[in-house]
């Protein structure tokens, strides 16, 4: 459920018109709902209700400070995976205790900060990685705590590009080398093992893969126990996928996966880590955008609008599902079939295909929807177009919490040499 709705055929969130924030922040803008975001947040957290459990949102899906802030009142933790996302969420107020370390390429200074920050743990994908952060531990006199993040080969049934789970994707250490790492874990002095860590994917829309996964990690627990390892937490990523396409998915709901993972480690008696990111953020966010042009060619209609592949680039990447709404509902009944196209000069800047929607004229806003997570994240400023602005709504309030990017700003990262203008 999300607070995008529509007052007299006018489309608001929460209780702010669209076309008001667009009047005093212009086009394109990434539109948050706080309403939208605490109430994922709590749904997925009331899960758990009971248990030991820490909800930690994937900072990836969306790292704006005012997103982070939000989640951070609520008593979330964050799972990052930079040295940027590691200070946003501390700078957001999400406590270090509550902050997990993961990604494959963590560097030493990223490690060093993370210590010195006095984090909940960092998850270890390999053997290397294991050795370096001992070092970098020992050199500050600490002892890190890690978990070991394992691959148990299951098909998430998602995405290839969205994937993570099958051993030959990068991630996670080998299933068969669990329990050397642990060994040589205990011979390290400056690296502490706690717990065992998967993430097989995300968006996933079947709760059989994680299942299967968490059955897995259980019973590696287990085998870890019986050799003198004390495993005291389990992280169990993230993934839950959310609908994009009315009618066309179904994902579980979180407490249907909750009840699953109840039942995967009743007796397992290990604090618990989730990591979702886009169950919290994905519906909370909308990308509006104004119609510049309609051009037809043959039979085929198009839609040109003033957002574009750099602002969101998921269906060019992922051929993705959008659903596109107009922010005035028209009066008329009638549809026209087209693509919603960017201006960037690429094939692939395309939001949606043959898309049914009320007739729309150059100078009318739309709205993409499901835009909250790996939105303004994964923008960038291709064809040199400024990072937009995000917006947040907060019932019947609203803050621009991130401007629009100036062409001065941007244009200022460049800078010529001297032999070029002398
Ligand atoms: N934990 C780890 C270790 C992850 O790698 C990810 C996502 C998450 C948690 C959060 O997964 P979520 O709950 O959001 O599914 N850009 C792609 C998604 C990439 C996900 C990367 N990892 C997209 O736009 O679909």
């Amino acid at each position: 459920m999300d607070h995008f709705h529509y007052k007299n055929s006018e489309l608001s969130c929460e209780d702010v018109a669209v076309s008001d924030i667009v009047a005093s922040v212009g086009t394109p803008v990434y539109i948050y709902s706080t309403a939208t975001i605490v109430r994922h947040y709590r749904v997925f957290a009331d899960a758990f209700k009971g248990l030991d459990a820490l909800v930690c949102f994937a900072v990836k899906a969306n790292s704006n400070q005012a997103v982070l802030a939000t989640l951070a009142r609520e008593g979330a933790g964050a799972d990052v995976v930079s040295e940027g996302e590691l200070l946003r969420a501390l700078k957001a107020g999400i406590p270090a205790d509550k902050i997990v370390f993961s990604g494959v390429g963590k560097t030493p200074r990223e490690m060093a900060l993370g210590l010195k920050a006095g984090i909940k743990q960092f998850n270890i994908e390999s053997e290397a990685e294991l050795e370096a952060l001992n070092t970098v531990a020992g050199e500050m006199g600490l002892v890190a705590p890690v978990s070991v993040r394992v691959n148990p080969d299951v098909d998430a049934k998602t995405h290839a590009k969205i994937s993570t789970g099958k051993s030959e994707n990068k991630f996670g250490i080998p299933w068969n080398r669990a329990h050397s790492i642990y060994a040589r874990i205990k011979a390290l002095p400056h690296v502490n093992g706690k717990g065992i860590d998967v993430h097989i994917g995300s968006q996933l829309t079947e709760l059989e893969p994680f299942k299967l996964a968490f059955t897995k990690v259980v019973e590696l627990v287990k085998e870890l126990r019986a050799k003198g390892h004390d495993i005291t937490h389990i992280d169990l990523g993230g993934g839950l996928g959310i609908p994009y396409e009315l009618g066309k998915e179904a994902p579980p709901s979180p407490d249907a996966y909750g009840k699953m993972a109840r039942e995967v480690l009743a007796g397992i008696d290990c604090s618990l880590i989730f990591e979702p990111g886009r169950l919290i953020v994905g519906n909370a966010g909308i990308l509006v955008s104004e119609m510049v042009y309609e051009k037809t060619s043959g039979n085929k209609g198009f839609y040109i609008i003033d957002a574009a592949m750099n602002d969101l680039i998921r269906p060019a990447m992922y051929d993705a599902y959008h659903d596109i709404i107009p922010v005035s509902l028209a009066e008329t009944q009638d549809k026209v079939s087209v693509d919603f196209v960017g201006p960037i000069c690429e094939s692939s800047d395309v939001f949606a295909k043959d898309r049914l929607t009320a007739p729309l004229k150059a100078g009318d806003l739309i709205a993409i929807k499901s835009a909250g997570a790996y939105g303004a994240v994964m923008s960038g400023t291709y064809n040199t177009r400024p990072l937009i602005a995000e917006v947040m709504v907060n019932g019947s309030d609203y803050a621009v919490v991130r401007k629009r990017q100036s062409l001065e700003e941007l244009l200022s990262l460049d800078s010529v040499p001297d032999w070029l203008t002398d």
